[in-house]
C-alpha cells in the first residue's frame, strides 16, 4: 500500500490531490448549525497541513449524514468547511455542488497551497449506489478532479462507495496517516491482544453488534453489554424491561450468546428507568430485573457501573464502542461517563471505537490523552474487529 509519504516524497507542489476525509460530525440536538464534537475534522488537518504545505491544490471530499442521493440542505458541508478553515488557519473554499459546474470551476480556479471541500458526495446517487456502473459514473466525475488520491476517511473505509472504493481505482492512490494509525492499532488488538481482554458494547441494537460478537465471544475474558442493546439481552434472561429498546426478533439469539458465553457475558444490574425520552422525564434507579413496564431504561445504573468497573481494572486490552445510555441528556450520562472513567483507569491498551462513544469521550469533558487510541470510525472498526475485508482498505492494496 502506497502512503502518503511515498506521495509527499514523489512531490505534490502545483498537482491537484483529491483527499476523501469523513467529516461526517455530529450537530447540536438543540442547535442544527453548531458542530457537536470537530474530532473528525482535527483527526484529518495533518494530512491535509502537509499537503497545502508541500503546494499541492488539496481538494477534500466528505460524506455527512445519510441524504438520500439528491441535495438536502440539512446535510451540507458548508459549517464544516468554515470549521476546518478555522482549524487550518486559512479559510477553506466551499464548493456548493459535488462534481457540477461550482465544484468545477473551483478545481479549475485553486491555486497552489489551497483547500477546497466539495459538497456532501451522497447528495449524488452515484456515491452510495449499488449498481457498479452508477457509481462508477460519479466516480469517473471525481477522479477527473484530481492527479492523485488520498483515503483518510477511516470512518469509511467500510463502504464500497464511489469516492472510496472507485476512485482509487481510477487515479494513483494512497493510504493517509490517519488511515494508517487506526489500522495499526485494530491490527494489534485483533491479531494478539495481551490477556485479559475485555471488551465494552453499548449502543442501541444487538443487530449492529452481533457478527463483532460472535467474533470476539471466543477471544475475550469478559464482554459488558449496556446501552439500548442490554434490553434484549435482560428479555432474554427473562426479565421484563417495560417500555425500552427490545429487539423481539433478537431474543433468541441473545440467549444462545448467554448460553455460550456461559457467565463473559456480563449485564447491567440496575438500570435509570424514565417516563420517557426526555431530558426532564421523572426517573429511578431500579435493579434491572424490576424494570416498571411503563418505564424505558435510559442508562446503566452506580451499582451496574461498579460491577464493570471491577471487570474493566485488570484488562491488558480493552475494546469500547457505543454509548453505555442516552449521553447527550445530562441526567443520563453517568452511566457512560463511569464506564469511561474506568477505563481511563487501566494499565493495559485501551481502544475507543467509534464516532458516537469517541464523542461522548470529548463532550463529557474526559481526558483524551488517558486512553491508548481514540478512533474516528465505528462501523469500521467493528467490521475490521470481524475480521471482514474492508472495500476502501482492499482499493488501496490494489
Ligand atoms: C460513521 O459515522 O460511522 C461514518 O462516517 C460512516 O457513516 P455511514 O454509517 O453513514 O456510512
Ligand atoms: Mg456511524
Amino acid at each position: 500500500m502506497k502512503t502518503l509519504d511515498d506521495l509527499l516524497a514523489e512531490g505534490v507542489s502545483g498537482r491537484r490531490v483529491l483527499v476523501r476525509a469523513d467529516l461526517n460530525v455530529p450537530f447540536e440536538k438543540t442547535d442544527a448549525s453548531v458542530i457537536s464534537d470537530d474530532g473528525r475534522i482535527r483527526a484529518v488537518l495533518p494530512t491535509l497541513v502537509a499537503l497545502r504545505d508541500a503546494g499541492a491544490k488539496v481538494i477534500v471530499c466528505s460524506h455527512l449524514g445519510r441524504p438520500k442521493g439528491a441535495p438536502d440542505p440539512k446535510y451540507t458541508l458548508a459549517p464544516v468547511a468554515t470549521r476546518l478553515g478555522e482549524l487550518l488557519g486559512n479559510p477553506v473554499i466551499f464548493a456548493s455542488d459535488t462534481v457540477g459546474p461550482a465544484a468545477a470551476e473551483a478545481v479549475g480556479a485553486l491555486l497552489d497551497g489551497q483547500v477546497l471541500l466539495l459538497e456532501n458526495l451522497r447528495f449524488d446517487e452515484g456515491e452510495t449506489s449499488k449498481d457498479d456502473a452508477v457509481r462508477g459514473a460519479f466516480a469517473d466525475q471525481l477522479a477527473a478532479f484530481g492527479d492523485a488520491y488520498v483515503d483518510d476517511a477511516f470512518g469509511a473505509v467500510h463502504r464500497k462507495h464511489a469516492s472510496v472504493y472507485d476512485v482509487p481505482a481510477r487515479l494513483p492512490h494512497y493510504a493517509g496517516g490517519l488511515v494508517l494509525r487506526e489500522v495499526e492499532v485494530l491490527k494489534r488488538i485483533s491479531e494478539n491482544p495481551e490477556q485479559p481482554y475485555v471488551v465494552v458494547l453499548g449502543g442501541a441494537k444487538v443487530s449492529d453488534k452481533l457478527a463483532v460478537i460472535q467474533s470476539l465471544l471466543p477471544k475475550v475474558d469478559k464482554l459488558l453489554v449496556g446501552g439500548g442493546m442490554c434490553f434484549t439481552f435482560l428479555k432474554a434472561q427473562g426479565h421484563e424491561v417495560g417500555k425500552s429498546l427490545l429487539e423481539d426478533d433478537m431474543v433468541a439469539t441473545c440467549r444462545d450468546l448467554l448460553s455460550e458465553a456461559r457467565g463473559r457475558i456480563v449485564l447491567p444490574v440496575d438500570v435509570v428507568a424514565a417516563t420517557q425520552f426526555s431530558i426532564d422525564a421523572i426517573h429511578d434507579t431500579v435493579p434491572a430485573t424490576e424494570i416498571p413496564e411503563d418505564r424505558l431504561g435510559l442508562d446503566i445504573g452506580p451499582r451496574s457501573v461498579a460491577l464493570f468497573a471491577e471487570a474493566i481494572a485488570p484488562a491488558k486490552t480493552l475494546f469500547w464502542n457505543g454509548p453505555m445510555g442516552v449521553f447527550e441528556l445530562a441526567p443520563f450520562a453517568a452511566g457512560t461517563r463511569g464506564v469511561a472513567e474506568a477505563i481511563t483507569k487501566i494499565d493495559g491498551f485501551s481502544v475507543v471505537g467509534g464516532g458516537d462513544s469517541a464523542a461522548a469521550v470529548r463532550t463529557l469533558g474526559l481526558d483524551e490523552s488517558a486512553f491508548g487510541h481514540i478512533s474516528t470510525g465505528g462501523g469500521a472498526s467493528l467490521e475490521y474487529l470481524e475480521g471482514k475485508t474492508l472495500p476502501g482498505l482492499a482499493a488501496l492494496e490494489d
